[in-house]
Order: C-alpha cells, then structure tokens, then sequence
C-alpha cells in the first residue's frame, strides 16, 4: 500500500492556506504527494509550498508557457523552492521545453514533466490522443522526464516514449462520482492498468465528506490493479 501511496497525488485546489493545511493534516499518512496548482500558488505563494514540503512531496502544477528563456528561469525558481516535480505546456515548443529541461538539470531531485492536452479539452478523442503523443515524443526528445496526460493515452506514450517516461494522469473518477468538467476520465484501478505512473485526484478526495477515506478508497483501487 505504501508504494500506491507514493503514486497518489491529490490535487489542493482550495482557496486558502488555512484550508490546505487542513487537508494535508487529514490525508497526513494517506497520500505521499500533494499538487499545488494555480488559484493557491497565486494566494499563498512559496511559503505554503514550504509548508507542505515538510511532511509530503510536491507538485507544482503552473504549467508554465511563455518564451524560453522566462520558462528555463521559473523552473530554477521551482527548483530553489525544493519542489519534487513542476510541470510545463508542451504547447510552448521545442525550444521552450530544452531550456526548461537544462534549467531542471540543476536539480536532479525534481522531476520536469510536460502537460500535453488539457483533460477538458473539447477536440474530439482521437486527435487529441495523436497530439498528446506527438508532444510527448517532442518532450522526451528535448530531455524532460514525463508527461501530464489523459489514462486513455498512456499505454500509447510509454510505448513511444519507453518505460521510465513519466505519465502523471489526472482526470481520476471512481463509483458514481461528478465528472465535473473532466471529459476523458478513468478509475483507479483503470489509471494503474492502462499504465499511469501517478494519479491526481482533486474533487473527488478533497470534496469528500471524509477525504481520507476517500483516498483509502482510491489506494484499494489502486493496489488491486497491480498487476
Ligand atoms: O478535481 P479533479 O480531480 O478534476 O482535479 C484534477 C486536477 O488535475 C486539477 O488540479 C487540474 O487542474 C489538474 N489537471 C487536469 N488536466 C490536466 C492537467 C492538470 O485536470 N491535463
């Protein structure tokens, strides 16, 4: 169960620090990885990520997008933070996605992976399963660890990519959970079959009237699947 825990991220979409402190005392022995995406990192900043580092590893989802240089100079940023994993957009480019990768090489504890196809993407399945993999080959090419992805293409990206290419897949959903605004979703147990490294699970954990069970819920999933 350990080894399902270090593979479950859950993701602290919430407003305050005072929340997310909250949270991470609740899931303190459950998970091992907690995501600090956009709406808290804008309002609470690196010391909240100081904070959760202490007792859990992170993920410091901002998807970074801008011009190559700005990029390679907020992934050393994320990497004086301690951060063990941040992520880009694929849809910056090659030259973008090198110059995070060398910046990311000064920190050989944190893992640089690249968000492909946003899992609320309304293009239709098939194209957006051909340019995830397009961009996941673009981004192991450029020297990046993984990608962010959709379960339904992973199988498809570590077979281009190879094995130890990263696939970190949110859009997790399990009995008959809202699927909110995700559109490509999958359980736990599918998640880890079809070949995802980590899952991210937001609402269903973290909205859950007991999130740590919740989060027990999905590690039984999870540790089922194995094969
Ligand atoms: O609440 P839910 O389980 O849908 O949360 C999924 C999390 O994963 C959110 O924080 C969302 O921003 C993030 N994410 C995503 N799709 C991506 C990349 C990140 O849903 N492609």
């Amino acid at each position: 169960m350990n080894e399902m825990k270090d593979r479950l991220m859950v993701a602290l979409d919430v407003e305050h620090a005072e929340q997310a402190m909250a949270l991470k005392q609740k899931l303190a022995g459950a998970v091992g990885w907690f995501k600090i995406g956009l709406r808290l990192f804008v309002a609470e900043g690196p010391e909240l990520v100081r904070s959760v580092r202490q007792s859990h590893k992170v993920f410091l989802d901002l998807k970074f997008h801008d011009i190559p240089n700005t990029v390679a100079q907020a992934v050393e940023s994320a990497g004086r933070l301690g951060v063990e994993m941040v992520n880009v957009h694929a849809g910056g480019g090659e030259a973008m996605l090198r110059a995070a990768a060398d910046a990311a090489a000064a920190f050989p504890e944190m893992r640089l992976i690249a968000v492909t196809v946003l899992t609320s993407d309304p293009m239709p399945k098939a194209q957006a399963a051909e340019l995830a993999l397009e961009r996941a080959r673009m981004a192991r090419e450029a020297g990046l660890a993984g990608v962010v992805c959709s379960v339904w293409e992973a199988a498809a990206i570590k077979q281009a990519c190879g094995d130890n290419f990263i696939t970190v897949t949110p859009g997790i959903r399990w009995s008959d959970q809202d699927t909110q605004d995700q559109k490509r979703i999958a359980d736990p147990a599918e998640a880890v079959r079809r070949g995802a490294d980590y899952l991210v699970v937001g609402r269903p954990v973290i909205r859950a009237a007991d999130p740590a069970a919740a989060a027990r819920e999905a590690l039984d999933m999870m540790a089922a699947a194995r094969p």
